[in-house]
């Protein structure tokens, strides 16, 4: 039995990869298929050779068609329950990467609809609003803006409906409670929701009237939505979705994942550089009970949320990581040190993130997608709620 529990809704313990790859029917990614992808990018990402995005479905494929003209388009999303931190940018500076190597449209999804639903506190304005903030930092992370397309669902609702509902009829209720562990007592817009993931990848086969591949990079908590869309979308016509996927960046305590509830243990895009510093401080680190024993023995880098912080985002140059393990193992670099300088960087990252942010409320017009038509506005102008 595993001792973690991985939805998309829920992600606490130690996650084991390996086991998901077999539980999910998932693929690691091997050096044959980086050598592949290389053959198109000229270099591989740190996230890849550090196995930080480490399973795929359909990667070859995808570069199959690419080769034969036939290009992809990215697509992905955040769920806006609250402000985001550094575990949502990993994968999307990853889609960066991948929409500057391609050149390719990124359409990118905010469920102001699903994290109303599944998020018993939350209004429904609170995660529509937090569609807008949560823009920001995708827009700061330097996205093309002519090749990116934001949209809230609540914005989008006529045309993510209007298709959601032909996937929704192919999926059965106990389909739905098999893949996500719903029960009985789910809200009936929790069994629907996932039909509305699933539109964004088609919705260039969609506007274009003819396939279009799809390539969508997440974390793997969200790859039993994409597994219910492979098995539905070819019964519409459609390709596959294919997909990439990364581990989590972790908790700055022991164990489990980066979660926006549990906030002391996570960082905030926008966090002070204070809250930085006190946060990295409390870490949870491999260092041992005091400095001596620690300069004797040495720490454990392997365990150790400071290290897996400069491993997984912030150290991405190998020989600066390579000293930094090799000095954590022998005793000469102490805990302080390292958090001090993870602080550093962290701060440096968010500082010109924060000015990014800021700029992007200027351009945040050349981002968003929304529909015209509101039905409250076209009975009343002058009220500014949504129906
Ligand atoms: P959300 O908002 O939970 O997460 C946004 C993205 O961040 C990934 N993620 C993480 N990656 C690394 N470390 C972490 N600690 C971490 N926590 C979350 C998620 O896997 C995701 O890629 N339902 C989705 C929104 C969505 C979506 C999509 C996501 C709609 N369409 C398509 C990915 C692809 C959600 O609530 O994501």
């Amino acid at each position: 039995m595993a001792d973690y529990i991985l939805t998309p809704w829920e992600v606490s313990g130690e996650v084991d990869y390996d086991q998901i790859i077999k539980e999910f029917g998932i693929e690691p990614i091997d050096d044959k298929l980086l050598s592949y992808l290389k053959e198109f990018t000229n270099e591989i990402h740190p996230f890849l050779t550090r196995k930080i995005f480490f399973a795929h479905r359909d990667l070859n494929w995808i570069l199959d068609e690419y080769q034969k003209g036939n290009p992809f388009y990215l697509y992905t999303g955040r769920g806006p329950s609250g402000n985001v931190h550094l575990g949502h940018v990993m994968p999307w500076i990853f889609t960066k990467w991948l929409q500057d190597k391609f050149n390719v449209e990124l359409w990118f999804q905010l469920t102001d609809d699903e994290k109303f639903l599944f998020n018993q506190s939350l209004s429904m304005e609170d995660a529509y609003k937090y569609s807008y903030d949560n823009a920001l930092d995708i827009i700061a992370l330097g996205f093309d803006p002519k090749k990116t397309f934001i949209f809230s669902d609540i914005d989008l609702a006529g045309t993510l409906y209007r298709n959601a509902l032909k996937i929704a009829k192919k999926i059965t209720f106990s389909t739905i409670k098999a893949t996500f562990g719903l029960n009985n007592s789910a809200n009936i817009g929790q069994i629907f929701y996932t039909s509305i993931q699933t539109v964004p990848a088609i919705i260039k086969s969609i506007i274009e009237g003819k396939n279009v591949p799809c390539i969508i990079p997440h974390a793997v908590d969200q790859d039993p939505h994409f597994r219910l869309s492979r098995d539905v979308l070819p019964k519409l016509g459609y390709y596959k979705p294919a997909s990439i996927q990364c581990i989590f960046l972790p908790s700055l305590q022991q164990g489990g994942k980066m979660s926006a509830s549990v906030e002391h243990t996570a960082i905030f895009t926008k966090d002070t550089p204070d809250i930085v510093k006190k946060k990295v401080n409390n870490a949870f680190t491999g260092g041992q009970a005091s400095a001596k024993i620690q300069r004797e023995l040495g720490g454990n880098p392997s365990i150790c949320s400071v290290y897996k912080y400069h491993f997984m985002l912030f150290t991405l140059d190998d020989d600066e990581i390579k000293k930094i393990q090799s000095r954590c193992k022998g005793g000469d670099l102490l805990c302080g040190e390292c958090k001090n300088n993870l602080t550093q960087k962290i701060n440096k990252f968010l500082t010109k993130h924060q000015e990014k942010r800021e700029k992007a409320k200027d351009v945040i017009d050349d981002y968003l997608l929304k529909e015209k038509i509101n039905l409250r506005s076209l009975v009343n102008e002058k009220n500014k709620k949504f129906v």
